[in-house]
């Protein structure tokens, strides 16, 4: 199954160093399918809350990826499938290095949902995969807070729709390689230095498209006289030069 383009480049941004990846808020688990294919890492786990979707996700692996060592081919790496809520992935059971994967929710959610895990594993470093829908600058500035620290971002378009992807970790000191870890900006640093025309299209529009949202929120709110929610928003993406 051919992925889209914006799963593709959450499959590009994960290396082979993790011993757990956490396909969460997986639906029909199509990025974790690939990165099992791939071999990506020991143990693939598949969470979403919807039942119906991890019945019949949990039926295709059982027959393309059966586990058993007689029926076992080129896949080596161990699936498990949870039909949870993120907040509760058991990953103090597993010891090694994590990855989890949390795309195609909103912002707000993404927050949460890595707040949650994060509070709960305090001790634990654990980078994160994320691809929010909107609020990208209100997870971005969270994350900041928290001292998360970024190892990389990329922008992208699908379909008319923009997407920043962060990859971050939870724990920049714990880090063997801190040197490719930096400060997380609350509006991005990479994503805004294109290095091709077709890059530099998609940053433009999605400045624009971006500030138009702010713009519309800000002018709503003076109308209804109240102060200005955003300003500081606005000021920071009319700041940055694709
Ligand atoms: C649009 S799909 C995203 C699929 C895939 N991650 C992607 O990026 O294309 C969102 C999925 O998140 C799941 N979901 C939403 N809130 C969740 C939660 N708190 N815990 C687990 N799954 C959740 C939904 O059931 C749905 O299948």
């Amino acid at each position: 199954m051919k992925l889209s383009n914006r799963l593709q480049t959450l499959h590009s941004l994960v290396n082979n160093d993790y011993q757990h990846i956490w396909d969460c808020c997986c639906d029909h688990g199509f990025l974790g399918v690939q990165l099992l294919a791939d071999n990506k890492a020991p143990h693939i786990h598949f969470v979403d809350i919807v039942p119906s979707l991890m019945s019949e996700l949990e039926s295709k692996l059982v027959r393309y990826f059966p586990q058993s060592e007689m029926t076992r081919q080129k896949v080596t790496s161990q699936w498990q499938v949870y039909c949870t809520d993120v907040s509760a992935i058991p990953l103090e059971k597993h010891t090694g290095k994590h990855l989890v994967i949390i795309a195609g929710v909103g912002g707000d959610l993404t927050q949460k949902l890595v707040d949650d895990i994060h509070r709960q594993h305090p001790d634990k470093t654990i980078d994160f995969l994320l691809c929010p829908v909107h609020q990208q600058f209100e997870l971005r500035s969270h994350l900041k807070s928290l001292k998360f620290g970024l190892i990389d971002e990329v922008l992208i378009e699908e379909n008319r729709r923009y997407y920043e992807i962060l990859l971050v970790s939870n724990n920049r000191g714990e880090r063997v390689d801190t040197s490719t870890v930096s400060e997380i900006s609350n509006v991005g640093d990479k994503i805004w230095t294109p290095n091709n025309d077709e890059q530099i299209k998609v940053s433009q529009q999605y400045k624009a498209k971006t500030l138009q949202h702010y713009l519309r929120i800000h002018q709503g709110q003076e109308k209804q006289g109240k102060p200005s929610q955003v300003k500081h928003i606005i000021d920071a993406y009319q700041s940055v030069q694709p």
